[in-house]
């Protein structure tokens, strides 16, 4: 199939290209030049904030099957500029839902739990969201521009993503290995219930959602479980046999541009149900960003 993937120099844009790469004609969309490892695959360069150029790079590829990856994820960054936010998030998937409608081609744009408040989580994909801030309410307006756009289409939310690939970027996770490893503590929010998605897995449950079944809608496709901030940096550092400080923090100690739903995650439950990439018990997860670490050159 023809398969464009946005965001692909991104932790979960990207691990898609490499898994789909060779099975499929894919089309990798990034801003700028490429920055994943060669391999078999076009790169097109494409401005989600423009207005236009995603919608024209999809047009000239003519996708059958989009998976729109690409998002300004900096949450803080989006508080900061939430025109930027809204051009990005907003803007984007409008460009991208425009030109699957046109072509008749699939898409399943990338979300986060974020859309939801974080006052009784986890939630499940009926759930009333409730964004707070810039970042949380452009992704929640990005998924409706998919959902009424694109027919056919399907949103799929994941969250906290990591990825120990080389050449991808820092992460919570990441950070808690390189600090603990240089023997400096490591501050994590004590309060912050999250879901974790290892790009790997996250990235191939979103291929299959995309090419593998017709599901319309929201789906959940973090790994599984829910776990606090301070819970997750010591299971990273007891599998990397690391010990060291972990210094539990209170989110409201913290001054942060933008808001954090503290008592957060996502049921997986439809997608464990629905799709053969299941959502991934942490331990399973972290034995894989082990594997990915210790492939790192060097290591
Ligand atoms: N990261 C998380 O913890 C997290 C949590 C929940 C949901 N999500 C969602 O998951 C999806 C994938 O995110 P990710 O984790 O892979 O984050 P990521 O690594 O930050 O990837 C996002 C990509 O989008 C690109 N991008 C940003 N602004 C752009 C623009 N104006 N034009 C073109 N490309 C642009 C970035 O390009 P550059 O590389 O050049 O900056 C980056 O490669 C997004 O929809 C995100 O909202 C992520």
């Amino acid at each position: 199939m023809r398969v464009a993937i946005t965001g692909a120099n991104g932790l979960l844009g990207g691990e898609a290209v490499a898994q789909a790469a060779g099975a499929h004609q894919v089309l990798a969309i990034g801003r700028g030049p490429c920055r994943l490892p060669p391999g078999r695959y076009q790169w097109a360069s494409a401005d989600l904030a423009d207005g236009h150029s995603l919608e024209a790079a999809l047009l000239a590829f003519r996708p059958e099957a989009v998976l729109h990856a690409g998002a300004a994820t900096d949450v803080d960054g989006c508080e900061r500029e939430p025109a930027m936010a809204w051009r990005t998030n907003v803007g984007g998937t409008e460009q991208a839902a425009r030109a699957c409608a046109a072509l008749g081609a699939r898409l399943v744009a990338v979300s986060t739990d974020y859309v939801f408040d974080g006052a009784a989580g986890p939630y499940g994909e009926d759930d009333v969201p409730n964004p707070r801030g810039a970042y949380a309410r452009s992704k929640r307006c990005g998924e409706e521009a998919a959902l009424l756009l694109a027919p056919g289409s399907a949103v799929a939310r994941v969250a906290v993503v990591y990825s120990g690939r080389p050449g991808a970027k820092a992460t919570f996770a990441t950070q808690v290995v390189e600090k603990l490893t240089r023997g400096e503590p490591v501050k994590a929010f004590s309060d912050q219930l999250v879901s974790t998605t290892l790009a790997a897995s996250g990235a191939a449950m979103c291929l299959e959602l995309l090419l593998e079944t017709g599901y319309q809608g929201v789906l959940h496709t973090c790994d599984a479980g829910v776990i606090d901030r301070v819970a997750f940096a010591r299971r990273v550092a007891g599998r990397f046999g690391l010990s060291g400080e972990i210094i539990p923090v209170e989110t409201a100690s913290v001054k942060l541009p933008a808001p954090r739903p503290l008592r957060g995650g996502l049921k997986v439950d439809r997608a464990t149900a629905l799709l053969r990439h299941r959502p991934l018990p942490l331990d399973v997860a972290l034995d894989r960003f082990h594997a990915e670490w210790m492939s790192r050159a060097g290591r």
